[in-house]
């Protein structure tokens, strides 16, 4: 298989980048450097000069991503490249619905106009467990069949290209030239690659593991907790943190698992939630900083509590998480923030 990975040059997209390189396989990363960085692309191309290239684009400029389609002969693609914050999402939803969906179909044009007009054989979607909003009581942890109701324009986002990518799997279907279509609805990704090479450097930087860290590091004063009247043990939400790890094995299983014709959507997460105060402890704990934190109102568009039921991933795909210590995980945020304090250099 040869792999177009958009987003290659982000957190989730980088870690991605770097497995399947290891795995032998021969790599395009994508993407626009809005949030991603140069350095982690440099890093993989000094790795691996003849498996890896970084083309520098947007996903959505349908022109130039066939062109790379065609010339690199690529015939799987993961797309990771998307906005990704509940919150921005609520403040600027028409920016999320623009780049998540207007420039994926364009994405989307050009992997079905590639391999001169066959289209790609494999897609592997990011999507993410903000699709399932609130779900009801009895749906947690979270199976793949909960209702989808997203809380928020992001959540909407990764909903309406599940649909869009259904339709076009179904299309291929009807033209006897099927293809293999797998979406992972990730949980809290966290954690970075243990070798410490690659980490996860966002500008903002608004995910509560790293922020914590950054809070411990003192490259903040303090931090604030989002709501903490949720009807939930310590009044705080609960989340699924899975390590990249982890969720990167989720995605070779699946590009090796699913079959042609086949649309399968599996939840990424390993079943057990933290709340935001349990995390705050361990970050606590690895850090040995007793940093500032405040009480704050809720940020509009948090669900209350979304932890996965891992079980359909585990049956179909084999795939069970590695690291599910959080402190594991946290440690391994900590280890590459305290030792990049400015991030990247590019
Ligand atoms: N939180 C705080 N203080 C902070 C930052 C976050 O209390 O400074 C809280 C949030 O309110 C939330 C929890 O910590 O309850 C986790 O927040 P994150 O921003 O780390 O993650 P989200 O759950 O909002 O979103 C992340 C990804 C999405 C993904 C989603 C699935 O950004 O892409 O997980 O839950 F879809």
């Amino acid at each position: 298989m040869r792999i177009l990975v958009t987003g290659g040059a982000g957190y989730i997209g980088s870690h991605a980048c770097q497995r399947l390189l290891r795995d032998g396989y021969h790599i395009v990363a994508l993407d626009n450097l809005h949030r991603g960085h140069r350095e982690p692309m440099e890093i993989l191309k000094g790795a691996h000069p003849e498996s890896f290239e970084f083309v520098h684009a947007d996903l959505g400029d349908q022109s130039q991503v066939l062109q790379v389609l065609d010339e690199h002969e690529l015939d799987t693609v993961m797309h990771f490249g998307a906005l990704a914050y509940v919150g921005e999402s609520v403040e600027d939803p028409l920016w999320y619905y623009q780049n998540n969906i207007a420039q994926a179909i364009g994405l989307l044009q050009a992997c079905d106009q590639s391999r001169g007009g066959k289209g790609i054989e494999r897609f592997i979607f990011s999507s993410s467990c903000a699709t399932y909003g609130d779900p009801p009581d009895d749906m947690i942890p979270v199976p793949e069949h909960c209702p989808q109701n997203p809380t928020s324009p992001y959540g909407y986002t990764k909903l309406h290209m599940e649909h869009i990518l259904k339709d076009y799997a179904n299309s291929r279907a009807m033209k006897n030239n099927p293809i293999a279509l797998t979406m992972l609805r990730y949980f809290n990704v966290a954690g970075s690659d243990r070798t410490g090479m690659l980490g996860e450097d966002h500008e903002p930087e608004t995910h509560l593991i790293p922020v914590a860290i950054n809070a411990a590091l003192g490259k903040r004063e303090s931090m604030s907790i989002f709501g903490t009247d949720y009807p939930t043990p310590d009044g705080t939400n609960i989340r699924d943190y899975v390590h990249v790890e982890d969720l990167v094995s989720a995605h070779v299983l699946a590009m090796n698992s699913t079959k042609q014709g086949e649309v399968e959507a599996f939840n990424v997460g390993i079943g057990k939630g933290y709340s935001v105060r349990e995390i705050l402890d361990a970050v606590k704990r690895v850090s040995g900083v007793d940093f500032t934190i405040h009480d704050a109102p809720r940020r509009a568009g948090d669900a209350i509590a979304l932890y996965n039921d891992p079980t359909k991933i585990k049956a179909k795909l084999g795939w069970d998480a590695k690291i599910t210590d959080i402190d594991e995980v946290v440690k391994d945020a900590f280890d590459w923030i305290k030792a990049h304090p400015n991030g990247y250099a590019s």
